[in-house]
């Protein structure tokens, strides 16, 4: 990822990343859970596109508790940044990866037995003990154990010695549904599952279930342990949850007019020449495009913001630049501000409409923001 602070050589189109905001939803969040309940920040795929060391130090200075990440690699990354909290792997890893898994101090989600015994093995060699998680499958059907088979895989797992099973994950497929019936189908067999194997282990496991959704819509859910994520990005889940949890939006993105023409009505634009002007038009050039993970599909559809005005995409959005009508804001001079994503004025073109303009969803939306656009925290 580019990073640049100075912003005296910066690309004219760049991710900002607010961190007060990202500072101010977590406390938001952590009052709604209270002081008992471990929160786990989600800052798997580059924190969501915000920049994973970054979020991880300020989202740990402003009381997280650990790190949740999806595949190695992240934890590494982390790691050698000099992340010293605990950072969970929410994924199960694929056999071959185990060694780095123990040097690096990771606590990954464990679903195989060959996995668990070479996990156990790089332990014993470095004489350490691996922290280790059980992701059990209430109902996603993705990944996990089978709650039937939980039990005897337990048995098995805590025959190895230089690993400690802390607790046990699991994930909601559905908390947005009004009827909560299979939420809380899910939520009855993740807790029989988890006294099965306490009774079996003696003591308490960890118990870990709740995201952003059910942060917002199930309280009974939290339990030792939430992992949040989207919601600490200034994000909801769904739009029903707004009033539960006060959150701002952390990223936005921002770029610069490169270059403005007049052109005659009926004038072909962009590749294709998927648009016509339809009177005499402003064209403006905006330099960011779908390889930086502006979607092709707000071709002739999204907008932009400039002076806090809407200004519509004309033509068919290109791999680094897309065009727009700019002759409804005649003052617009080269080198003004363009919001693609975020505030400005009284207007805001928000990731949930990004989403809805693309068939998609927030959550795309920021996690496929493009490497090559430099982050830049304020
Ligand atoms: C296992 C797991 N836990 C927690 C989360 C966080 O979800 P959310 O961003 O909805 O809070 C995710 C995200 O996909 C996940 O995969």
């Amino acid at each position: 990822m580019i990073k640049q602070n100075s912003n005296k050589y910066l690309r004219p189109a760049y991710l900002e990343i607010d961190l007060k905001a990202l500072a101010s939803n977590l406390k938001n969040i952590k009052k709604r859970l209270g002081e008992k309940v471990e929160l786990l920040a989600v800052v798997k795929a580059d924190a969501y596109g915000h920049g994973a060391y970054e979020v991880s130090r300020i989202t740990l200075k402003s009381g997280a508790d650990s790190l949740g990440v999806a595949i190695l690699e992240e934890g590494i990354e982390l790691r050698e940044k000099g992340i010293k909290a605990p950072i969970q792997i929410l994924y199960p890893e694929s056999l071959g990866r185990e060694k780095k898994i123990a040097k690096y101090n990771l606590q990954p989600v464990v679903i195989d037995y060959d996995f668990a015994f070479n996990i156990n093995r790089e332990s014993a060699k470095k004489k350490k003990i691996t922290e280790i998680f059980l992701k059990i499958d209430t109902g996603m059907r993705r990944y996990g154990l089978e709650p039937a088979e939980a039990l005897d895989f337990f048995g098995k797992i805590k025959k190895l010695k230089n690993l400690k099973v802390k607790g046990v994950l699991s994930q909601f497929s559905s908390t947005e549904e009004e009827d909560r019936g299979f939420a809380e189908y899910q939520l009855s067999l993740f807790k029989s599952t988890i006294e099965q194997l306490e009774e079996e282990n003696g003591n308490r496991l960890k118990r870990s279930i709740a995201n952003s959704g059910a942060v917002l819509e199930i309280p009974q859910s939290y339990f030792d342990q939430v992992r949040v994520g989207i919601l600490l990005y200034g994000l909801y889940p769904f739009p029903r949850t707004i009033e539960k949890v006060k959150v701002h939006p952390v990223m936005s993105l921002k770029s610069k007019l490169l270059q403005i023409r007049e052109v005659p009505e009926g004038t072909s634009v962009g590749y294709g020449r998927g648009y016509y002007t339809r009177r005499k038009t402003r064209i403006g050039t905006i330099p960011v495009g779908y390889a930086d993970g502006y979607p092709r599909i707000l071709s002739n559809k999204g907008e932009v913001l400039i002076k806090g005005k809407k200004a519509p995409i004309i033509g068919r959005v290109c791999m680094d630049a897309f065009m727009v009508d700019l002759t409804d804001i005649p003052e617009v001079k080269t080198g003004e501000e363009v919001i693609l994503l975020g505030r400005q004025g009284k207007e805001s073109i928000d990731a949930e409409k990004l989403g809805e303009w693309s068939q998609s969803l927030n959550y795309e939306i920021i996690t496929r923001m493009g490497k090559r656009l430099p982050r830049i925290y304020v």
